[in-house]
């Protein structure tokens, strides 16, 4: 499983990269105006520090709504990068692009996905990668993770290339439940990811150890 981090912040994702787990990370508008980057020139200039930092796959979202404008957004953002993923939101125009880019050689993730329905569409145009927002039908009380069960499951029946990559991943049962159900990759907050190491069975087996050795060696 990928783990990939949902942020623009770049000091968050140097921490999580230095941790040595990190694969990827995703942007959105919305967390690209928090880091308060704005204007082509410096959203461009800060893709390519986020590329410079990792390995792995960079989401970087088009802003315009219509075919022309996201092929036109798209294919900037993809020549910044190899690692550059084109971000388009599953909209109908969005679904063209996606077609357009798959044609193209260019990887692209279609975000804001709540539905299998509006996955399959997405894996018949060609998407490298579906954004299902699981935390965000939590929000309104309808089940995220049985949507990625379902949409795993639709893939494997039809052999789609197309990654699940879990969004909108809150806590860290959502990360372990989404890797049990399968999915290829997670994004989530970088506290998410640090969630995994806490046990207080591992931090009372260290404290004992270590008590042990300075008892042994203080003999
Ligand atoms: O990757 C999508 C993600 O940023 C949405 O997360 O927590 O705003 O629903 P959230």
């Amino acid at each position: 499983m990928k783990f990939f981090i949902d942020t623009a912040n770049l000091d968050e994702i140097r921490e999580a990269h230095d941790l040595g787990v990190l694969d990827g990370v995703t942007t959105n508008p919305s967390l690209m105006a928090k880091e308060g980057i704005s204007g082509e020139a410096n959203i461009k200039a800060h893709y390519k520090a986020i590329c410079n930092i990792v390995e792995d796959k960079v989401s970087a979202e088009v802003i315009a709504t219509d075919y022309e404008g996201m092929v036109r957004e798209g294919k900037e953002l993809a020549k910044l990068d190899d690692k550059i993923v084109v971000k388009i939101p599953m909209i109908r125009d969005g679904v063209k692009a996606i077609h357009y880019f798959h044609s193209e050689g260019i990887r692209t993730n279609c975000t804001l996905i709540f539905s299998s329905g509006q996955a399959l569409l997405a894996a018949k145009a060609g998407a490298s990668y579906v954004s299902p927002f699981i935390g965000r039908l939590d929000d309104i009380a309808i089940d995220g993770l049985e949507l990625i069960g379902q949409i795993v499951h639709i893939y494997q029946n039809y052999g789609y290339e197309t990654e699940v990559l879990a969004a909108s991943v809150r806590h860290t049962m959502h990360l372990i439940k989404c890797a049990e159900l399968g999915a290829d990759v997670v994004t989530c907050p970088l506290k998410v990811i640090t969630g995994l190491l806490k046990h207080p069975l591992t931090d009372s087996g260290l404290a004992q150890f270590l008590a042990d050795h300075a008892k042994a060696a203080s003999k």
